[in-house]
């Protein structure tokens, strides 16, 4: 193993993730700098990184080649570089061009290339060699996300004396579909390098560890795979949450109650505000979501004088085609239902193509009286819980889909089957005519589960459980 010691400092805690927690800025005086990330992954590993002086391996996004390890905020960041073809065949193609779509209930259609596979292969590789040379002996590293499933047991093999866990922040899908992939049983053998193997909910542990067995042929019970060598792999859910108290007062802050007034007043104050925050990624459920409203519309049911609907959609994965495809039909829906239900100065749904602070996010969460997330199939989709967490008034409704992991949770949503147009609808009107007393019962309930079941806790209870595997040996406790 070659020394790459950030500092010539080994590290106790090494978070492997195919992002770094930052992005790139231009200073106004012209030099470049970083900021930290809004994203979800971000807020949840942050407070542990912190915590125990952990480094974060990830790609900070770009084609630069130079990048040194540095210092931000008070975290030790290790950059990786990709190069041109990285970004197409694993970043673009295998990882969301195969995967993505596969793991998601194939809502969109996955693609297999051998090319894109072998850059698979030897992407994970170099990150897994990045992490063997700068975790300490006995270390404990933490891999995230599909990106990076065969990190574990590559790693493993270059360091035998690591603690190793993976964290799967989408779902695993069902044996049936899995099985399509040409590579499968080099990804299940990828993730068993691992100590323990999270996801989000039951049904993904189960998924794994039935895969597991019919495609590797090792002996499993309940949620552990008893290895031919003696070594035992856990399998386990562990629902991954957000800074649930940062986001409520983030939302009380003074600054952020006048922008929702100011944002209310651009509007046009109507009675009622419909928001939808997503990514834009078609397993979103955008499409369906304001086709939906819409009838409502054209029914008489909801009057473009009284309600609106805000669309948030992030940029996303541009360079991938069915991301392009389903950018040029939001954007051709967007015109269709504003040209037949809206007026002068007042469109029925105002789009918004661009990612925001998160204060400006907090904004949206306060404004909107009917909340709307619909995605096909979701790991657990963070939007609803930062929705939940900002309102401290025990307002507001949520209409969420039963496919999103966060349902388990938080069933006092209006929940949603986004295939069902129709009962999609009865549910957005439902919750845009529920009374005060019928949206602070379920609002009151959601929040308890949420601020109650925050980011740290799952933190915790997945480096508990990572390290209290078997109780001695030479790893140290790490919370
Ligand atoms: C999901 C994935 C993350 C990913 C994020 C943003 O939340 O689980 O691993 O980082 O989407 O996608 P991107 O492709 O921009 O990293």
């Amino acid at each position: 193993v070659t020394p790459d010691k950030v500092d010539g400092v080994s590290y106790d805690l090494v978070i492997v993730a195919n992002r770094l927690p930052v992005d790139r800025v231009e200073n106004a005086d012209g030099t470049r700098g970083w900021r930290t990330s809004p994203g979800g992954l971000v807020t949840a590993i942050e407070p542990v990184m912190r915590a125990n002086h952990g480094v974060w391996i990830g790609w900070p996004g770009g084609t630069e080649t130079d990048l040194e390890p540095f210092e931000h905020d008070g975290m030790s960041l290790a950059p990786m570089t990709m190069t041109p073809e990285e970004i197409e065949e694993f970043y673009e193609g295998f990882s969301n061009g195969t995967l993505w779509p596969l793991y998601h209930d194939v809502v969109g259609k996955p693609e297999y290339h051998r090319e894109w596979w072998e850059r698979y292969v030897s992407v994970n590789e170099r990150f897994a060699e990045k992490a063997a040379g700068l975790a300490a002996k006995g270390a404990t590293v933490w891999v995230h996300d599909y990106q990076l499933q065969l990190v574990p047991e590559m790693l493993r093999r270059i360091r035998p004396d690591l603690r190793i866990g993976f964290y799967l922040h989408i779902p695993f899908p069902p044996a049936e579909l899995f099985q399509q992939l040409p590579w499968r049983r080099q990804l299940l053998e990828g993730l068993l390098g691992a100590d323990l193997v999270g996801f989000q909910l039951p049904g993904g542990a189960q998924n794994f560890v039935r895969l597991v067995r019919q495609r590797v042929g090792h002996r499993t019970q309940s949620g552990t795979v008893f290895l031919p060598d003696g070594r035992e792999v856990r399998a386990a859910a562990f629902p991954i949450s957000i800074d649930a108290k940062g986001f409520e007062e983030l939302a009380r802050k003074p600054a952020v109650e006048k922008r929702v007034e100011a944002i209310r007043t651009a509007l046009g104050n109507p009675k009622k505000i419909f928001l939808g925050v997503d990514r834009l990624d078609y397993t979103k459920g955008i499409y369906a979501r304001l086709r939906a409203f819409a009838e409502l519309m054209g029914e008489g049911h909801i009057d473009v004088e009284d309600a609106v609907f805000v669309q948030v959609a992030v940029p996303s994965r541009e360079q991938v085609e069915q991301y392009r495809i389903l950018r040029d039909d939001i954007d051709r829906l967007v015109g269709r239902i504003n040209g037949d239900h809206g007026r002068i100065g007042r469109p029925a749904i105002h789009y918004l193509h661009n990612s925001y602070p998160r204060e400006e996010m907090a904004a949206f969460y306060r404004l909107a009286d009917v909340m709307v997330v619909t995605p096909y199939r979701d790991g657990m989709n963070l939007v609803a819980k930062e929705y939940v967490a900002t309102r401290y008034e025990d307002d507001g409704a949520l209409v969420l889909s039963e496919f999103a992991g966060a349902a388990d949770e938080l069933r006092q949503a209006w929940l949603v089957n986004p295939y069902d147009i129709n009962g999609m609808k009865a549910a957005l009107l439902e919750a845009y005519r529920a009374d005060d007393r019928e949206t602070t019962r379920r609002m009151r309930a959601m929040r308890r589960q949420v601020t109650q079941h925050d980011v740290v806790a799952w933190a915790e209870a997945f480096m508990t459980s990572l390290t209290d595997l078997d109780g001695d040996g030479p790893h140290s406790t790490i919370v």
